[in-house]
């Protein structure tokens, strides 16, 4: 299921992304805050469970979070996420999905992988910013599926419908979170209007 989490806040950070003079500092900082805007939405139905505590009053059944959550950024752009991720969640474990994008014929290739033990009983958050074909975040998902994970989120920043549409028909258990849906892909691959090339914008590269 395809969830657009739209708010003031993200759509105003969103359109410093968008605009071609923010450099490199201000992409950086505005990917990262969004990162933390958009988790508090993506983990609104995690599951809890009962913990026993004393308060400084009395004893308490308060509620704790029930599975430990993963947080899988697919290289290099969904590194920028991670940050703002994990500020909210800071017992999160993080994997490293390592994928680049032929820039032909758009084809996702894998050159890395690492994950942290006991994957399959979390809730794997995977991060990227760009939903494009759809080619990398497949991918992505096979992977972490291979490693047993059954629980998996992801959470990018702008999606085409064409990314949108691949993932729901290979993996429609996985929920899609976005900041915004954006037109359509050009001739090369990119997202209209879209934010240009994540990971060049990121880490100051061409
Ligand atoms: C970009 C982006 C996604 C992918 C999206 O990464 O960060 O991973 O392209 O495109 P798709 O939906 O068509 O697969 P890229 O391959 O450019 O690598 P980078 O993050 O190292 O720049
Ligand atoms: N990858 C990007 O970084 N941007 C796009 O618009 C498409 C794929």
């Amino acid at each position: 299921m395809l969830h657009v989490i739209d708010h003031p806040l993200i759509r105003h950070k969103l359109t410093v992304m968008r605009d071609r003079n923010t450099g490199t500092k201000d992409f950086r900082e505005n990917l990262d805050e969004i990162g933390s805007l958009m988790v508090y939405e993506v983990t609104r139905d995690l599951p809890v469970a009962d913990v026993e505590i004393e308060t400084p009053i009395c004893s308490y059944t308060a509620k704790t979070l029930e599975s430990p959550v993963v947080v899988a950024p697919i290289l290099r752009a969904g590194l920028g996420m991670v940050s703002g991720i994990l500020s909210l969640i800071p017992t999160a474990k993080v994997a490293h999905i390592g994928l680049y994008r032929d820039e032909k014929t758009l084809e996702p290739h894998t050159y890395f992988e690492k994950y942290p033990p006991n994957i399959e009983e979390a809730t794997v958050l995977i991060v990227d910013p760009m939903l494009a074909t759809g080619g990398s975040a497949n991918a992505a998902i096979d992977m972490v599926k291979r490693q047993g994970a059954k629980n998996i989120k992801l959470v990018c920043l702008v999606g085409a419908p064409e990314g949108v549409k691949a993932v729901e028909r290979e993996h429609p258990d996985v929920d899609i979170y976005l900041a915004a849906l954006d037109e359509k892909l050009n001739e090369n691959g990119y997202i209209v209007p879209g934010l240009g090339d994540a990971g060049d914008r990121i880490f100051g590269t061409k």
